[in-house]
C-alpha cells in the first residue's frame, strides 16, 4: 500500500502548518506561560504567495498547536516578516494599567507599487493584541516607518534597550542593517547603518536580530547582530550569519577580536547546513535566556520540496550562548532543555570502531524521533561517516573528514532529490580549524530532518531530506583504526 505523504513526511515534532505555505518565523514572544510563534504564511497554496502571519502556541517550545491566522494582507500590502514585543510599560498606549499590550512590528510589502516599478514598496506597520494573541488590531496610522527610497527595506526586529530606556529596531536595508530608535513604538528615528565591508554580502540581507548577551562564564555583556542572507550562504542559497560587538544605543560596532576573526573567515555562520534560515529570537523569555527558531528550508528549493499539502517546517527551538576563546567569539546554539523532558530510557553502548559498524537498528529505536549523543574518541587521520539508512538503500551521510578537516552532510542518495537548485549537490561542508582527536555530536532526528550540534553547538548543521521509506538504522564506516564511539540514544516520546 502507498504510504501517504502525511505519514511519510509530516514531522513528528518540528512545527509545520496543517496546510499551505510557510517561511520565516515571525513575532516570537513569551507571555503568561505561553510561547507564541508567528510565521510567514500563504494559506491558499503550497508556494509563496500573499503573505499573512500564521500563528502557533506552545507551553514548552517543543509541542506546537496551530492557531488561527493573526494578520492578513490589507490595502497597504502583504504582511512580511517582523517581530513582537511585550510592552510592559504600555509605552505604546495601546493598553492600560490592567492590560499590557503585545505589539507586532512588521513590514508592509505593497504588490501594486512593486508592479508599477516603484522603489517605495516596503514600509513598516504595527498591530497590537490585548488578549495574548487571540485577536489583533492594526494601528490606524500605519505605516509607522515610511520607505526612505530603498527597495529592500524590511523585517523589523525590535528589542528593549534597558540602558537607554528605548526600543531599538534592527531593519534589513538591501545588504546593510539599519537601526532605528523609538520611545513609543510609533515614532521611529534613524540611528545608524551597519555592514559596509563586513561579513558576507553574496545576497540581500534579511531578518536581522540585535540583542545583548552575556559572555559565557563572565559578567561581560556583548551585543550580537544576526543577519540572514539570501543567497550567499556558506553552502549555497540562504543562511544566517552573525556579528559580535557593542551597541551604544545608536551604533553597533564590531568587537576587535571579532574583526580579526572576520579577516580570517570573512563571515561567522550560525548554522552551516542548508536548511536554517531567518533565525530570530523570542522576546521576553525570563532569566535573560535567548531562544531562537529558524525556518528549516532554503530559498533554492523550498517551493519545490516533495510535499503537496503543506510546505516547510521550523527547526527545534534552540538556546544561544556566547563563548569567547583567545581566537574568537562563538555564538553557540543547542536544543532547548525542554526537549529532554520527552526523552525515553537511554540506550547506551560503546563501539570500538572497525571499518563497518552497526550503531543503531530499528529494533532498538525509531530514528524518526530520536536524540543521539555521539562521543568520538581517539580519532586519527581519515574519515568517519555515519549513514542514516532505510531498507531501500537510501541514506543520509554525515560525519567528520579529518583529511580535509571538515564536517559534512551528504544527501545525494537520500531518496527524492531531483527538485530545486543545489538540493543534493554539492555536499554540505563546514571547515574545522584542525583535525580532531575527539568530537561530540548531538543529533536531533525527525522524519525529514537532521540537526547536528557539534561540540556543544559550536558548529551546527541542519538539513532536511525526503526518503521513500523512513530511515531505520544508523551505521558508521571509517578508514582509520583505533577510534571508538560512545552512543547515548533516546527515543523521543512525542
Ligand atoms: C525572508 C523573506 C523576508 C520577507 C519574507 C517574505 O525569507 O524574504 O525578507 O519579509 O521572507 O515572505
Amino acid at each position: 500500500p502507498k504510504v501517504s505523504e502525511e505519514q511519510l513526511y509530516r514531522p513528528n515534532f518540528h512545527f509545520s502548518p496543517k496546510k499551505g505555505w510557510m517561511n520565516d518565523p515571525n513575532g516570537l514572544y513569551y507571555k503568561d506561560g505561553v510561547y507564541h510563534l508567528f510565521f510567514q504564511y500563504y494559506p491558499d497554496g503550497n508556494k509563496w504567495g500573499p503573505m499573512h502571519w500564521g500563528h502557533a502556541t506552545s507551553k514548552d517550545l517543543v509541542k506546537w498547536e496551530e492557531q488561527k491566522i493573526a494578520l492578513a494582507p490589507d490595502a497597504l500590502g502583504y504582511i512580511f516578516s517582523g517581530s513582537a514585543v511585550v510592552d510592559k510599560n504600555n509605552t505604546s498606549g495601546f493598553g492600560d494599567a490592567k492590560n499590557m499590550p503585545v505589539v507586532a512590528i512588521y513590514t508592509y510589502h505593497n504588490p501594486n507599487r512593486e508592479k508599477d516599478g516603484k522603489i517605495d514598496v516596503e514600509s513598516q506597520g504595527i498591530a497590537y493584541t490585548l488578549d495574548n494573541s487571540k485577536s489583533w488590531t492594526k494601528f490606524s496610522n500605519n505605516p509607522v516607518l515610511k520607505n526612505p527610497g530603498i527597495k529592500d527595506f524590511r523585517d523589523p526586529k525590535v528589542t528593549w534597550d534597558s540602558k537607554r530606556q528605548q526600543w531599538i529596531m534592527a531593519l534589513a536595508a538591501q545588504d546593510r542593517a539599519h537601526f532605528y530608535a523609538s520611545k513609543n513604538l510609533k515614532d521611529w528615528t534613524f540611528q545608524s547603518e551597519f555592514g559596509k565591508d563586513l561579513g558576507a554580502h553574496g545576497g540581500v540581507w534579511e531578518c536581522p536580530d540585535l540583542f545583548p548577551i552575556k559572555v559565557e562564564g563572565t559578567k561581560e555583556e556583548k551585543w550580537v547582530l544576526i543577519v540572514n542572507i539570501n543567497p550567499g550562504g556558506p553552502n549555497k542559497g540562504s543562511a544566517g550569519q552573525y556579528f559580535v560587538g557593542d551597541f551604544d544605543g545608536k551604533t553597533f560596532t564590531v568587537d576587535a577580536l571579532f574583526t580579526k576573526q572576520l579577516q580570517k573567515d570573512k563571515a561567522a555562520w550560525l548554522d552551516w547546513g542548508k536548511d536554517n534560515y531567518a533565525s530570530v529570537s523570542f522576546d521576553n523569555i525570563p532569566d535573560g535566556k535567548r531562544v531562537i527558531i529558524g525556518w528549516m528550508s532554503n530559498w533554492e528549493y523550498a517551493q519545490e520540496v516533495p510535499t503537496e499539502a503543506w510546505r516547510s517546517s521550523m527547526t527545534v527551538a534552540r538556546e544561544v550562548s556566547l563563548k569567547r576563546t583567545k581566537e574568537a567569539y562563538i555564538l553557540k546554539n543547542v536544543p532547548v532543555k525542554q526537549l529532554q523532558t520527552y526523552e525515553g530510557k537511554a540506550i547506551q553502548k560503546k563501539i570500538n570502531l572497525k571499518a563497518e559498524n552497526k550503531v543503531l537498528g530499528s529494533s532498538e529505536i525509531d530514528l524518526s524521533k530520536a536524540i543521539l549523543d555521539l562521543d568520538l574518541k581517539k580519532l586519527t587521520a581519515g574519515t568517519y561517516t555515519f549513514s542514516l539508512k532505510n531498507s531501500l538503500g537510501e541514506e543520509v551521510l554525515f560525519g567528520i573528514d579529518n583529511n580535509s578537516k571538515e564536517l559534512f552532510v551528504d544527501r545525494s542518495k537520500s531518496g527524492k532529490i531531483n527538485f530545486g537548485n543545489h538540493y543534493a549537490t554539492p555536499v554540505t561542508k563546514a571547515p574545522l580549524d584542525q583535525s580532531l582527536s575527539n568530537a561530540k555530536m548531538k543529533v536531533v532526528l525527525d522524519k525529514t530532518s537532521i540537526e547536528i550540534f557539534f561540540n556543544d553547538g559550536e558548529k551546527v548543521l541542519t538539513e532536511i531530506f525526503f526518503p521513500n521509506e523512513k530511515f531505520s538504522e544508523l551505521n558508521l564506516s571509517t578508514d582509520s583504526k583505533g577510534a571508538s564511539v560512545s552512543v547515548i540514544a533516546h527515543q523521543l516520546n512525542i
